[in-house]
């Protein structure tokens, strides 16, 4: 693997000065038309829509694709089918520069000069990685590949597992085009943004890598981000197998560190610590860092639940029993029935209680629900009949169409806390370190479980119970 820089020295990212005011944003990188390259990205996840949206909005030739037509209509408004911060400034940017949708591949999707997957990859039912709508795109590519007169790059960015490219792509790639030769480069691009900040960890990623089977094609790929980007990006230049490990290893080691601080929290409950405490010192040693040290709830999203079990079942059809991710994946579940025996503890008999749930998409910044603790801890309550009323300021629309009417929604804080027997905090939203005891006086019983940490209490009429810092 050659790398230009040494990746023990990678900085954390910096937040780039568009996001900080979108309004006034200066495109001081805007691409001359001279040098104008056309790109296409398939597949309009937070992805594939903040790339196409980012390198549209510096005036690059951009063609978005996705199947779904609703979406397409949504996007060609200038609406985001998702929230994103700072995504619809970025997408309305470069409608403005002329971002083109479509809904297909055609043959000119092919005539572009870089060609990105971004599609999902979900788990199947034997938790393996379904890499259905990856293969379709590279069936419809292949099938459009009679009249090459270029030679694109097809870039793949979705999450895959190591030889995918090699040993799936590029044969369907090859094997089901008209013509008996084609001419392409294959390369792995993964992609590390984070949900609620897909469009800053877009503007600014911490690192590229790109995977190849040929320096030329690599170089390529390397030379049009460095258009894009400033001058410091670190680049790392590999093969497709170790670029598509070096995404599994990244997120199942946040995920380790989350699982590690929430077993850590567990114990700190148990002696009257406080893990947050724990947290802060051990984050100033630089071998362990600061950054995923915050116990909660455990880690949910579409992405590392999905991709510690892939990589498990990964290993074990290779031959190698994965300990370690096991214990991960199995601390991650645990924590939840940690959350159920406090409650329990706390509320004898669950029956017709009222509970308040502040927070229901999986992290702060989205309005995402996939695999969110919230949701399977409301299931849970709601097999013991107890009545919930839950907030979020941005996924209600997303619960709603998992529990419709079965539960409550409000949008303010405080309707969670009227009347309620126990109110459970789970989503970090910055809005909620603003509840003071006063609104949790309204209770009937003032009862919060803090799976965050972010309240402040001290009335002794409150039993505040904080998990991971013990009473
Ligand atoms: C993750 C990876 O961070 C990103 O690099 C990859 O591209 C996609 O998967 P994302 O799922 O968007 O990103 O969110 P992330 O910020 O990683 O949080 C994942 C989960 O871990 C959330 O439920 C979050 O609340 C939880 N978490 C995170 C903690 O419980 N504690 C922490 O210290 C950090």
């Amino acid at each position: 693997m050659s790398s230009k820089t040494n990746l023990a020295d990678t900085k954390h990212r910096s937040v780039n000065s568009d996001l900080n005011n979108p309004q006034t944003a200066h495109d001081d990188q805007i691409i001359h038309t001279r040098s104008r390259k056309k790109v296409a990205v398939i597949g309009l996840g937070a992805v594939g829509l903040s790339l196409a949206s980012f390198l549209g909005s510096k005036n690059i030739s951009v063609t978005a694709i996705d199947y779904d037509e609703k979406k397409i209509k949504m996007i060609q408004k200038g609406c985001t089918p998702f929230y994103e911060p700072s995504l619809k400034y970025y997408l309305q940017k470069s409608l403005k520069n002329g971002l083109n949708l479509e809904t297909r591949i055609t043959e000119n999707t092919l005539s572009n000069d870089f060609i990105f997957i971004t599609t999902g990859t979900p788990l199947n039912k034997q938790n393996q990685l379904n890499l259905e709508y990856v293969k379709a795109v590279a069936l419809s590519l292949a099938e459009q590949m009679s009249h090459l007169k270029t030679k694109p790059s097809i870039v793949i960015k979705s999450t895959v597992l190591p030889g995918t490219a090699m040993q799936v792509v590029k044969p369907i790639l090859e094997q089901n085009s008209l013509v008996e030769s084609v001419n392409f480069d294959l390369l792995s691009n993964p992609e590390f943004l984070r949900e609620g900040s897909a469009m800053q960890d877009t503007v600014s990623p911490h690192v590229i890598v790109i995977g190849g089977s040929n320096s030329k094609s690599i170089k390529k790929l390397t030379m049009f981000y460095k258009m894009i980007y400033p001058d410091k990006m670190q680049f790392i230049e590999t093969n497709n197998a170790t670029a598509e490990m070096i995404k599994f290893a990244n997120n199942a080691f946040l995920a380790t560190k989350i699982s590690f601080i929430n077993s850590l929290a567990n114990i700190c409950q148990k002696v009257g610590v406080n893990v947050d405490d724990v947290a802060r010192v051990i984050g100033m040693d630089p071998r362990i860092g600061n950054l995923f040290l915050k116990a909660g709830p455990g880690y949910g999203g579409a992405c590392l639940p999905k991709d510690v079990e892939a990589l498990i079942s990964f290993s074990n059809e290779i031959g190698y029993d994965p300990i370690l991710l096991n214990a991960v994946r199995d601390t991650n579940i645990f924590q939840l029935n940690k959350i159920i025996d406090i409650i329990k503890q706390e509320i004898h008999s669950l029956e017709e209680k009222n509970i308040g749930i502040l927070g229901l998409a999986f992290k702060e910044d989205t309005d995402d629900i996939r695999e969110s603790v919230s949701i399977k801890l409301i299931e849970y309550l709601l097999d013991q009949n107890c009545k919930i009323i839950a907030h979020d300021p941005k996924a209600i629309e997303n619960t709603y169409k998992v529990f419709e009417d079965k539960i409550m929604y409000c949008k303010d804080t405080n309707d969670v806390f009227y009347g309620t027997d126990c109110v459970i905090l789970l989503t970090p939203w910055k809005e909620y370190t603003k509840i003071n005891e006063k609104k949790i006086l309204k209770m009937r019983n003032p009862l919060v479980i803090d799976t965050r940490r972010m309240l402040k209490i001290s009335n002794k009429k409150i039993r505040y119970i904080g998990l991971g810092i013990g009473k």
